[in-house]
């Protein structure tokens, strides 16, 4: 294969000044993500709704993106940049290749674990509120699902979800830190109960969030689902990388599960993620710089909106990842809808006992916005 250099020299000659873009390749991926400004969406809107990256991603991934263009008609098993891929990122984590099964996002590995684990009269035991995609589809599926409700903290409730496991127990879906509540567990507490629970059950850990802790706290599960059977990890680069649109994420876990998982989905699951994601998705596990200034960026315009809500008293939850959640009181209406109006996209629930409200960590901008939509409008 052609070097890179000699990739972005073809392209710079080709594809953007045919396209009549006006703008070169290089000018595009050196542009800086915009670090603090409103990003509308197509609509006008501030979409504080999804837990995005409103940073973009990577300028490393945007360059690697604009160097495979060139070699998008090809699989990327005949690429030698991406033919060990799922190596590269297996051995990111410190395991192996036969530990991991890519997914065009980790909404894939949500669907596709409670459809292979599904018999009758078979329970799923999980927290309430938690993350939606695998509780929904287990019930449509047949599964009763346990959801132990979170505690006055609104941290998971373990010793309880322990508990719940029995004979007919498939499957625990532990999301941490959780969504929608972003609270988290420690690492200790963590390895404790899913050491405790594999004993009986399949364990699932979803980590989408972790990379927004700092160390000692943001220990992966993945070195315990490396070795037993019974426990198994998903991370997806939709959220500290930025990737969402591109759709890549992963499951680990012991080489028999790997396994059943792939044939279930597509052997080669390589093949199923775009020569344009995997060099993406590569650059940016490469770029730690980026994702600390992430980071940084997430933690200052998280700092400054809880501070907002707590001025005007609400008992905002403590937040560990890129979004807040905070009760709604004796909130009338639809507060998400209300926000809707005012060009904010949020989201409500009612949780047992209370309404709240959970509101995505955008930009410093946006978040200003946010707090003076707030302001102007919060009657608690
Ligand atoms: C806890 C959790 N897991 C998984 C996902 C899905 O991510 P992906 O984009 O990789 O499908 C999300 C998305 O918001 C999430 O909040």
């Amino acid at each position: 294969m052609a070097s890179s250099i000699n990739r972005r020299d073809w392209l710079r000659q080709t594809s953007m000044t045919a396209l009549g873009l006006g703008i070169s390749a290089r000018s595009i991926a050196t542009v800086e993500p915009s670090w603090d400004r409103i990003r509308e969406t197509e609509n006008g809107l501030i979409n504080l709704g999804s837990n995005e990256n409103p940073y973009g991603i990577s300028p490393n991934a945007k360059q690697a993106i604009i160097d495979m263009i060139p070699w998008a008609s090809r699989y990327s098993f005949n690429l030698d940049s991406l033919k060990d891929a799922q190596s590269t990122i297996a051995k990111y984590y410190g395991v192996t290749e036969e530990n991991i099964l890519l997914t065009a996002g980790s909404s894939i590995v949500l669907d596709l674990m409670p459809r292979i684990l599904y018999k009758p009269n078979a329970n799923i035991v999980t927290a309430e509120p938690t993350f939606f995609i695998l509780p929904a589809l287990s019930r449509k599926l047949g599964f009763t699902v346990n959801a132990l409700p979170v505690g006055p903290d609104r941290g998971l409730d373990l010793p309880a979800m322990l508990s719940a496991i029995n004979s007919d127990t498939q499957l625990v879906y532990v999301v941490n830190p959780n969504n929608p509540t972003s609270t988290y567990l420690k690492p200790a507490a963590m390895k404790n109960f899913c050491q405790e629970a594999a004993k009986k059950t399949a364990v699932l850990v979803d980590e989408a969030y972790l990379d927004f802790l700092d160390a000692p706290d943001n220990e992966s599960m993945i070195p315990l689902a490396a070795s037993n059977p019974n426990i198994l990890v998903t991370r997806t680069f939709s959220k500290i990388h930025g990737m969402a649109g591109l759709r890549i994420g992963y499951i680990i876990g012991h080489p028999t599960r790997i396994q059943q998982l792939g044939q279930a989905n597509f052997s080669e699951s390589q093949v199923a993620i775009s020569d344009l994601t995997l060099a993406a998705a590569l650059a940016s596990l490469k770029d730690e710089e980026y994702r600390a200034k992430v980071k940084q960026k997430n933690a200052a315009a998280r700092a400054y909106t809880i501070k907002g809500l707590q001025k005007l008293n609400i008992n905002v939850t403590p937040s560990f990842t890129n979004f807040i959640h905070f009760p709604l009181g004796n909130y009338q209406g639809d507060f998400a809808d209300f926000m809707l109006k005012r060009n904010i996209i949020l989201r409500n629930y009612p949780m047992a006992k209370e309404k709240w409200g959970r509101v995505s960590v955008g930009t410093m901008s946006e978040m200003q916005q946010f707090i003076k939509v707030m302001n102007e409008t919060w009657k608690g």
